[in-house]
């Protein structure tokens, strides 16, 4: 029979069983719903609600379930819907009356609240420390590469010359704000439910201080109605779910690009490439592909949950069980895909001629050279206007500007000298841009260190 079984004179339907239950999935909650049972009885016996040694069975026969469960030893059945009943129903067939005693000032409206905010809170723990490893590799990245000039693109034409190490170094701020946003999820996800009951609270005196305190959380829910039905902590981690995975797909798509045959910036590891069944010479970056394709999945993860939750009115719906399919897809994408990720680039081998060679097409240094004329003292607009009449009169001679004898120079503007050569120079235009954020090899040095400063304050 049914937990709630009392008021049915007929069995549930087969179908509707099947449809209702969420055993499936939300069995891997089993950890935090024994604990947060364990931290229920344990206050319910302290406060005298049941009997002391009641209390003290509960948690003793918890704890072993716990480990049977650890250990394999359980099979979790569909007809007692959830994991909360499933627990319930493995308890009270070992203790009998004392275990029924357990849910005495309880729902599941509020146990569910409590399971999927302690899972959350461990699963962004997790994320954290996989991003802080990432980032640990792309700083390690920045500092082999600091000399390694490249083009830099707006629109995905040469624009400028950066180095590799400025590049590397732009993801890092990304994944930094990713942390930072996780961290602030937590502490909205930190916040004990349990005493807000079905909806309505309790009239047994329980101490919520208490269980809050034996389960690690910083504060408790302040009204029973939110308590229940608040998934906005589950929508929050989609979210920077989300915009870490929009992260890792641009990057995959620039490595993508790097890996072509066209750019040949970079080679993918053969660890982590794939060859065609027809094509012998193949070699594809499907990681860096599945990455950017399982973004469409978690985003689909995020609209699913807003979704779910836009019309639902106050409190606890059963809709609100469709959150967890979605969250926990979300979070195995993601930590899927930072790991291969970091596998992917700390194993790619990075190509530093081509990446030269392709800085140096493309007139990347034509804004330096109208920088030289501004020194000289002619006003920005003019300059720009010289140049680009010097770029026009290039591409015609089939010449790069560094290749303009001195007399081309002077026939452009007799401020012209010598000292325009090396001003020109990729090297030049890098490391004059020494400013707080630019590609300089000191600016980015400066901002490595920055960097580990902000891993170093996080651990
Ligand atoms: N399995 C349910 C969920 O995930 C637990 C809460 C059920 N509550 C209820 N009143 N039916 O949401």
């Amino acid at each position: 029979m049914k937990l709630w079984g009392g008021r049915f004179s007929k069995n549930t339907d087969s179908e509707v069983n099947d449809f209702n239950s969420s055993i499936r999935f939300d069995q891997r909650m089993y950890r935090q719903d024994i604990l947060g049972s364990i931290a229920h009885a344990k206050m319910l016996g302290k406060c005298n609600i049941i009997p002391k040694e009641d209390s003290e069975l509960i948690v003793k026969t918890l704890r072993e379930i716990l480990s049977d469960i650890e250990s394999g030893k359980v099979e979790f059945m569909i007809d007692a819907e959830d994991i909360h009943m499933n627990i319930e129903t493995i308890l009270t067939k070992r203790i009998g009356n004392a275990g029924k005693r357990l849910h005495t000032g309880r729902s599941r409206n509020d146990q569910v609240a409590l399971d999927v905010r302690m899972y959350i809170k461990d699963e962004i723990v997790e994320i954290k420390e996989m991003l802080v490893s990432l980032e640990k590799s792309l700083l390690k990245l920045a500092s082999e590469n600091l000399d390694t000039i490249m083009p830099g693109y707006t629109h995905l034409q040469k624009a400028q010359p950066i180095t590799l190490a400025h590049h590397t170094l732009a993801y890092f701020e990304m994944f930094k704000r990713d942390i930072e946003r996780l961290e602030d999820t937590y502490k909205r996800t930190d916040v004990m439910p349990l005493g807000s009951g079905a909806l309505a609270g309790t009239t047994y005196p329980l101490d919520r201080e208490f269980v809050k305190e034996e389960l690690g959380f910083s504060k408790i829910t302040q009204n029973s109605l939110d308590g229940v039905s608040d998934r906005d902590f589950v929508i929050e981690l989609a979210s920077c779910l989300s915009i870490i995975i929009m992260h890792l797909s641009r990057y995959s798509e620039e490595l993508i690009l790097w890996n072509t045959n066209e750019f040949q910036f970079i080679e993918m590891d053969d660890g982590c490439s794939t060859g065609s069944s027809i094509m012998p010479q193949k070699k594809n970056p499907d990681v860096a592909e599945l990455i950017r394709g399982k973004t469409g999945r978690v985003y689909g993860d995020l609209m699913s949950i807003l979704t779910t939750m836009k019309g639902i009115p106050l409190a606890y719906n059963k809709d609100m069980q469709e959150d967890k399919e979605c969250i926990f897809d979300a979070i195995d994408t993601i930590k899927l895909c930072v790991s291969v990720f970091e596998k992917m680039i700390t194993t790619m081998k990075i190509n530093k001629e081509r990446m030269f060679d392709g800085a140096g097409g493309g007139f990347t240094n034509a804004t330096d050279a109208a920088d030289y004329l501004v020194k000289k003292g002619m006003p920005f607009r003019q300059a720009h206007e010289v140049v680009g009449k010097m770029v026009a009169y290039a591409l015609d001679a089939g010449k790069a500007l560094s290749d303009f004898t001195m007399d081309e120079f002077k026939n452009c503007s007799d401020v012209i000298e010598d000292d325009i050569y090396d001003a020109i120079s990729l090297y030049t235009c890098v490391n004059e841009r020494n400013i707080v954020g630019g590609p300089a090899k000191e600016a980015c040095k400066k901002a490595i260190e920055k960097g580990e400063e902000f891993i170093g304050s996080l651990c």
